[in-house]
């Protein structure tokens, strides 16, 4: 088993930095015991890597930081074709940003029969709720977020094999996404899906569903615009519900348990939870104003 050195870091960051693919050198350290990883070491797809050439200070900078930071994108190894399809595809549809640069969603999609706004996936995992929303809706702008690096390379397959023009994707942290690229003032959103997130039981306030996110997603998403979301751990179904009733109260959203969602299809998770008899819970939400 392939031990990480201090080198060996150093190399898997040059990697990350030129923005290259090479899952065989991307580590998987510092998990805890729900094989949730840990924030060390963190390095990102996206953008702001590209700016510091400076390993050691990196690290430095990263050291007992923050909730969203996690390494998640080097969690697996990549088959050759999703090698070959990070390589040759991720670049031609994927949205990459540094620090601070806005996205331009006309100019992203080139779509010019629709109104620009996005259906947003967070946390897609290995993309089939991402490409299921692409073929259904052929006229719409849909962006993937993921950090897991085979995640999106599969994910480049299938936009391939499929030929779904309108998907993008993001290959980061959708904090960052939501906080460091979407303009001030852009409504954006005409849907946003978070189906299985991570539960982080021993940190909440890593969770992807938490006041801070609602609040970014409620500012850039349009008045009518439908949040779905879907997990099979409990005590995420209170703490969702608890960080909405906050949404609702002060009349920004409505909603709350649904029937199961018809364009979600069953991923692993689901699976996993109906094989234990762990009940699944939709939720679905609407912004207001
Ligand atoms: C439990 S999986 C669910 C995947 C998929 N939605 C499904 O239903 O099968 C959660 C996914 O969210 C991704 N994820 C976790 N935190 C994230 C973040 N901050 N930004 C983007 N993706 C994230 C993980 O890499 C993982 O693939």
């Amino acid at each position: 088993m392939h031990m990480p050195t201090m080198s060996s870091i150093v190399k898997e960051e040059t990697i990350q930095e030129n923005n290259e693919i090479d899952c065989k050198n991307v580590m998987v350290n510092n998990t805890n015991n729900n094989n949730e990883i840990l924030p060390s070491n963190i390095n990102n797809t996206n953008d702001e890597s590209n700016n510091n050439t400076n390993n050691t200070k990196k690290k430095k900078k990263y050291k007992g930081k923050p909730k969203w930071y996690n390494k998640r994108q080097g969690k697996g190894r990549c088959s050759k074709a999703q090698k070959l399809a990070y390589k040759e595809i991720f670049p031609e549809i994927s949205i990459q940003k540094k620090y601070g640069e806005v996205i331009d969603f006309e100019d992203e999609f080139h779509n010019p029969n629709n109104n620009h706004t996005c259906i947003l996936d967070i946390g897609f995992g290995m993309g089939d709720s991402l490409i299921n929303i692409g073929k259904l809706n052929k006229d719409k702008n849909i962006l993937g977020c993921e950090i897991h690096r085979p995640g999106l390379a599969n994910a480049c397959l299938k936009v391939r094999e499929f030929n779904l023009t309108n998907v993008k994707l993001y290959g980061g942290d959708a904090y960052k996404l939501l906080t460091r690229h979407i303009a001030e003032e852009a409504k954006v959103f005409a849907q946003i899906c978070i189906f299985f997130p991570d539960p982080w039981k021993q940190d909440v306030d890593r969770r992807i569903v938490r006041d801070e996110t609602i609040e970014i997603i409620n500012k850039h998403m349009i008045a009518g615009g439908d949040l779905y979301i879907a997990t099979d751990i409990a005590d995420y179904v209170t703490y969702i519900e608890a960080t909405m009733e906050k949404f609702i109260a002060n009349n920004t959203f409505k909603g709350g348990r649904c029937e199961r969602v018809d364009f979600r299809p069953i991923t692993k998770y689901e699976q996993i939870a109906m094989d234990e008899g762990r009940e699944v819970v939709d939720f679905h939400y609407v912004k207001l104003i």
